[in-house]
C-alpha cells in the first residue's frame, strides 16, 4: 500500500472533504499515514478565510520540502486542495514549484485521475479549479467510508450572500443544496456503522432548500424532521447558520425535537448596525436579538455561539462598544473572534480607514476577555449535573478520554478500564472556559 499524508485547515466542511478524499484514494491504493516522511502523496486541504490561514500553507509547503530533501527521500506527489487552491490556482505552483497538483474544493473527485496523469512526469503540473456540472456528491462513495460516533454530512455548500469581507462565495461557488434523499441515505449508512450524532454542515446551512422525493423544496427544519426518523440516530446539530435564514420552523423545532441538540452557532460578526450594513450582513443588531429572544423562550439553556470580527474597516470605538453591549446582552456559551483580515477581491478590501494592528489587537483582547468569562459562566451552570457524553477519542494523558455533550461542550474524563462503548454518563466536577471535567458514573 502507498501512504497518504493529509493535513486539513479551516472549517468542518474541509474536514468532511478530507475524509472523502482519503476514502476515494483508498481505491487507488493509498492508506492514511500520520508521517510526512513515509508519504508517497501529500495533500494540504487548505483554507483561505484569513491571510494567516493562507500563508500557513506556504510555510508548511516549505517544511514538507525540507523533510524529503533533508532525509534524502524520494519526492512525494504534492497536492494543494481546498480554498487556497481555488483562490490562488497557478500562483501556488509559481511560489512553490515543488507542488504537482492544485485542485479546487468542487473538483477533488478528479484526484485519482490527475495523480495517474502526473505519476511518471516529474515536471508536469495539473490544475483543476472547475465547478463541475455533476456535483462532487454524486461521485463520492458513502458506503465504503468509515463512520465515527459523531460524524459530518455536508448538506449545503457555497454561498450567494457576499458579505463584504468574505472569500467563501469565490472559493466555494454558488449556493447548492443536496437532495433530501441523498442526505437521508448518507445518514442511514453512517448510523448503520455506529454513528449516533450527525452534524449537518453548510456555509449557510439554514439556507438549505433541497428537493424531496416529490420534487418539492424542503427547508432545513423539514430535512431534520426526516432525519429524526432514523432510529439509531440520537443527536443532530447543524452549522453554520446565518441570522437572515433563521426561520420560525427551525426555531420551533428546537423545542419540539428531542434529537436536535440545544446548541446554535449563529455568527453575528458585529453589534454595530453601521458595521453590519457595511459588512452586507442584511440584519440589524435588534433583529439578531429578537431571534435570540425567540430561541431562549423555547429552550432557556440553549448554548449560543457566534463569530466576531473586530477592526472591520472604519470600525469606531462606538461601533466596538456596540459589539460589547450585544455580547453582554446575549451571553454566549461559545465563540470565535478574529481580527479583520484584508482579502483581495472582496468589497471591504476597497474601503480605506484600516485600523492599526495595535488597535485591532487591543479590541480583540477586550472582547475575548468578556467572551471567555461568558463561556466559563455558562459551563459553571453544569457543575454537579449528570450529563451524557459521546466519546470522541483519547485525551492527552494516560487513561484520559474526551467527548462532547449535546450542548457541544468538550468534556474530559478518566477511565482506568478500557471503554467498550462510545457513550458514557458523567458527573461534572469542574468547569473551564473551553471544557468540562467529569467523573464516570
Ligand atoms: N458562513 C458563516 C461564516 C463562514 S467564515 C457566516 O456567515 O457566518 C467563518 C468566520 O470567519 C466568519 O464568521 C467570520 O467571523 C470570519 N471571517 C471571514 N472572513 C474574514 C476576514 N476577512 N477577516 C477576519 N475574519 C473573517
Ligand atoms: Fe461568507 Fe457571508 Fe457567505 Fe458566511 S454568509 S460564507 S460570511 S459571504
Ligand atoms: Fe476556509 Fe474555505 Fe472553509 S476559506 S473556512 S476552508 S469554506
Amino acid at each position: 500500500m502507498k501512504k497518504l499524508f493529509i493535513k486539513t485547515y479551516g472549517c468542518q466542511m474541509n474536514f468532511y472533504d478530507s475524509d472523502h478524499m482519503s476514502n476515494l484514494l483508498k481505491d487507488s491504493g493509498y492508506t492514511v499515514s500520520e508521517e510526512v516522511k513515509e508519504a508517497d502523496l501529500v495533500i494540504l486541504n487548505t483554507c483561505h478565510i484569513r491571510d494567516k490561514a493562507a500563508e500557513k500553507v506556504y510555510s508548511d509547503l516549505g517544511r514538507i520540502k525540507k523533510v524529503y530533501e533533508n532525509n534524502h527521500l524520494r519526492k512525494p506527489i504534492i497536492a494543494v486542495t481546498g480554498c487556497v487552491a481555488q483562490a490562488e490556482g497557478k500562483e501556488i505552483t509559481k511560489r512553490s514549484p515543488w507542488v504537482d497538483l492544485v485542485v479546487g474544493p468542487q473538483a477533488y473527485t478528479d484526484l485519482p485521475k490527475l495523480i495517474e496523469k502526473i505519476k511518471h512526469k516529474p515536471d508536469h503540473k495539473e490544475i483543476n479549479l472547475q465547478f463541475p456540472e455533476v456535483p462532487k456528491f454524486d461521485l463520492l462513495n458513502f458506503e465504503s467510508k468509515k463512520s465515527k460516533v459523531s460524524d459530518f454530512i455536508t448538506i449545503q455548500e457555497g454561498c450567494d450572500k457576499f458579505c463584504s469581507f468574505c472569500v467563501v462565495p469565490f472559493t466555494r461557488g454558488a449556493e447548492y443544496s443536496r437532495s433530501v434523499q441523498e442526505i437521508v441515505n448518507e445518514a442511514e449508512s453512517l448510523c448503520q456503522k455506529g454513528c449516533k450524532e450527525i452534524i449537518l454542515l453548510g456555509q449557510n446551512v439554514n439556507a438549505y432548500h433541497g428537493i424531496n422525493k416529490n420534487n418539492k423544496q424542503i427547508n432545513l427544519a423539514g430535512l431534520i424532521k426526516e432525519l429524526v426518523k432514523i432510529k439509531k440516530l440520537e443527536r443532530i446539530t447543524y452549522t453554520t447558520s446565518h441570522p437572515r435564514d433563521m426561520n420560525d420552523d427551525l426555531i420551533d423545532l428546537h423545542e419540539d425535537s428531542e434529537k436536535l441538540n440545544p446548541y446554535l452557532h449563529l455568527p453575528v460578526q458585529s453589534g454595530s448596525d453601521d458595521i453590519l450594513k457595511n459588512m452586507n450582513r442584511k440584519y440589524t443588531s435588534k433583529q439578531y436579538l429578537e431571534i435570540i429572544d425567540k430561541l431562549r423562550k423555547k429552550v432557556p439553556n440553549i448554548a449560543l455561539s457566534s463569530d466576531f470580527i473586530v477592526g472591520f474597516p472604519g470600525e469606531t470605538e462606538k461601533d466596538f462598544q456596540d459589539t460589547l453591549n450585544l455580547v453582554k446582552e446575549v451571553k454566549f456559551a461559545q465563540s470565535y473572534s478574529f481580527k479583520y483580515s484584508r482579502r483581495i477581491g472582496t468589497k471591504a478590501n476597497r474601503i480605506n480607514c484600516m485600523l492599526t494592528e495595535e488597535e485591532k489587537n487591543e479590541r480583540l483582547q477586550v472582547l475575548q476577555m468578556v467572551l471567555n468569562k461568558q463561556k466559563h459562566d455558562y459551563n459553571k451552570t453544569f457543575l454537579g449535573k449528570r450529563i451524557e457524553v459521546f466519546i470522541k477519542g483519547k485525551g492527552k494523558k494516560d487513561n484520559q478520554y474526551k467527548g462532547t455533550t449535546k450542548w457541544m461542550q468538550s468534556t474530559i474524563f478518566e477511565s482506568k478500564k478500557h471503554l467498550e462503548t462510545n457513550k458514557v454518563n458523567l458527573k461534572i466536577k469542574s468547569a473551564m472556559d473551553n471544557c468540562l471535567l467529569g467523573d464516570l458514573i
